[in-house]
């Protein structure tokens, strides 16, 4: 799955990896910060300085004052008056005064991040004569109302993780080069943010206020956002029209709220035409919700109550790449088979843990990932699966799947899956008809006590086979059933009741889980044909001490863990063994 997860996710870690490089201080949304850092490295020159130095602090490069983690209790008051980066985060500063501030005209940088500032210690008047300040770091401190007035010059603010209740109409307003708010962990509510919070700052592109109490979608927000975090707060309502001027929005993070469809009308995410990101997770919707634009590629809808897809929510999303629809309540019959239609780039859906007895119809046609473990389906009937050209993996594991009720043609349009999963269903025989390219093939906890004649034929692909504790004996597997499996490297037949090791494994074998059988005796030619294998697991058998001869086992160069384990000591002790299993696995 994760292999899947495209640009959006991978633009994250490596925002993350730039962020973690310059971050010293613990931030719950370290991805935001990445911009901050950009702008720090543009500004900073690299020259020689003269002129006084505040003690233990660092003035090496021009304008620039270093005092970042030196234990100051106090703002530093013999700074030069050309001081234009002053960096003061990770130290002990209770208190700026206005007189702090005064001489410091030329300052474009000031970094109080992780200090012990409160809004009573931050006197804001001192920011007034700061007319050339660009970049406000104060993050991690105790501030619990923001200051009354910023320089109309700000670029960047970072407030996030203090107490703050109140903001006021100048702290951000007013500022046209303003690009960037960060006011994550807070402690703001509707009533705490002016009407206007943005009123004449018309390019902030970056708002971050996820982790805070507000009910309502801020009003009136500058219409050049790109980004927007709201998650983790108390959002109940989206007021009507309240993303109506977002034509720049890419990403909308609404996660973690109470919002229902009651508290959002039909056509509220409609104008966003350049959202690509669409986090609507956690939260409180019965319904998909109606007029989503079409450039969304990733939409989140997980963890709701969503018990119904109509026909007309998601067609209109024609750029939709990944949906992710588990931990809800939908029912097959609740999907309306046209609901995917014309969604031509839909490669990834997920629709585990919901309440499907039945694969729905009408699934994408493009689909790669088909995520529909932990559900109630019970059949698979021949033509359920037959529109999916184009997967490549297929995960129906933990449902109620039986043999008689798995068709014995459902698989053959699948001529690409590459990934099946069948664990934890009532299978009692290894289904016929599995396609030939598969390469990994789970069907671990079943009943499986037969793999018919030529169940396995031609799977020249498969790298891995998972038949943990299933009920096979070696009198259930046909012959040769492994010999032809010319990729095998993983073979796991833990937890059934094998009573040798299975003859004719394959040559690429690298991996065998044994472990938890009725093995009692092993041939000394046992892995005669297993020259490069690397792991056997063998523990819970019916091996007596010394029974095992060295000479089995000694040409095995590649051999690197062998796991005799002890025995089983009492065979009626299912759960020590299962135990094990999951360790070795
Ligand atoms: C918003 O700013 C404009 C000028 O930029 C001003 O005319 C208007 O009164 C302000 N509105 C509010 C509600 O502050
Ligand atoms: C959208 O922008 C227009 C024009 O700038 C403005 O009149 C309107 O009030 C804005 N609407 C919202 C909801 O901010
Ligand atoms: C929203 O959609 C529902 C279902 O289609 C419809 O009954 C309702 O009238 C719509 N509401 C508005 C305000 O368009
Ligand atoms: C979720 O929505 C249902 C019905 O729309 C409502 O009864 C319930 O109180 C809501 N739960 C929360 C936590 O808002
Ligand atoms: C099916 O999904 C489960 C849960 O995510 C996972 O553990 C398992 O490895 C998946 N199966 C395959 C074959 O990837």
């Amino acid at each position: 799955m994760v292999r899947h997860w495209g640009l959006l996710q991978t633009l994250y870690l490596l925002t993350l990896a730039l962020v973690l490089v310059h971050c010293q201080t613990e931030h719950e949304e370290e991805e935001e910060w990445v911009e901050e850092v950009e702008d720090i490295t543009l500004t900073t020159v690299v020259k020689p300085r003269g002129g006084p130095c505040p003690q233990d602090c660092n003035c090496k490069v021009e304008g620039a004052v270093d005092c970042a983690g030196v234990d100051l209790k106090e703002f530093p008051n013999d700074l030069s008056e050309d001081t234009r980066q002053l960096s003061l985060q990770n130290n002990q500063i209770e208190m700026v005064t206005t007189e702090n501030l005064a001489r410091l005209h030329q300052l474009e940088t000031l970094n109080l991040q992780n200090n012990r500032l409160t809004s009573h210690g931050l006197e804001d008047e001192g920011f007034e004569v700061l007319r050339h300040l660009s970049y406000l770091y104060l993050a991690n401190n105790k501030l619990t109302a923001a200051p009354k007035h910023l320089p109309p010059s700000l670029v960047s603010a970072d407030f996030a993780a203090n107490q703050l209740t109140t903001i006021y109409p100048h702290t951000f307003g007013y500022k046209p080069q303003l690009r960037s708010v960060y006011l994550h962990n807070n402690k703001l509510t509707d009533a705490g943010l002016p009407e206007h919070v943005f009123n004449g700052s018309d390019n902030l592109e970056v708002l971050i206020m996820s982790s805070n109490f507000l009910r309502y979608v801020p009003r009136n927000l500058p219409s050049a956002l790109s980004r927007l975090h709201l998650k983790n707060n108390k959002l109940e309502k989206i007021p009507p029209g309240a993303f109506d001027n977002l034509s720049h929005l890419r990403e909308l993070h609404l996660q973690n709220n109470l919002l229902s469809n009651d508290g959002m009308e039909n056509e509220t995410f409609s104008q966003l035409t350049r959202l690509e990101y669409l986090d609507l997770s956690n939260n409180n919707l019965t319904m998909v919700p109606k007029g989503l634009p079409r450039n969304v590629v990733l939409l989140h809808l997980e963890k709701n109550s969503i018990h119904s897809i109509s026909s007309d929510v998601l067609t209109p999303v024609r750029n939709l790449e990944y949906l992710l629809l588990h931990n809800n309540k939908l029912r097959s019959r609740a999907i309306h088979p046209l609901a995917f239609q014309g969604l031509k780039k839909l490669h990834t859906l997920h629709m585990y843990n919901n309440h499907l007895e039945r694969v729905p119809r009408g699934l994408p046609r493009r689909a790669k990932t088909l995520m529909l473990l932990h559900n109630l389906i019970s059949e698979i009937n021949r033509n359920d699966l037959a529109m999916l050209y184009t997967l490549t993996e297929l995960n129906l594991s933990y449902n109620k799947i039986t043999t008689p009720k798995l068709h014995k043609e459902a698989f053959r349009k699948l001529r690409l899956l590459e990934s099946l999963d069948l664990s934890g269903n009532n299978l009692h025989a290894l289904p016929l008809g599995l396609p030939k390219s598969l390469q990994v093939l789970k069907v671990k906890n079943n009943q499986i006590n037969t793999i018919p004649d030529g169940a396995l034929n031609g799977m020249t692909n498969l790298r891995e086979i998972n038949l943990g504790n299933n009920q096979m004996k070696l009198s259930s597997i046909y012959q040769g059933a492994w010999q032809e499996l010319s990729a095998l490297t993983m073979l796991d037949l833990s937890g059934n009741q094998l009573s040798h090791v299975p003859p004719d494994l394959p040559e690429s074998l690298e991996y065998l889980y044994l472990q938890s059988n009725r093995i009692s005796t092993i041939h000394a030619s046992a892995f005669e044909s297993v020259p490069n294998i690397k792991s056997i697991f063998l523990r819970f058998n019916r091996l007596p001490m010394n029974a095992v001869k060295e000479s089995t086992f000694s040409y095995l160069k590649n051999l690197q863990v062998l796991d005799l384990g002890p025995a089983t000591s009492d065979l009626g002790n299912e759960e020590e063994e299962e135990e094990v299993d999951k360790e070795d696995q």
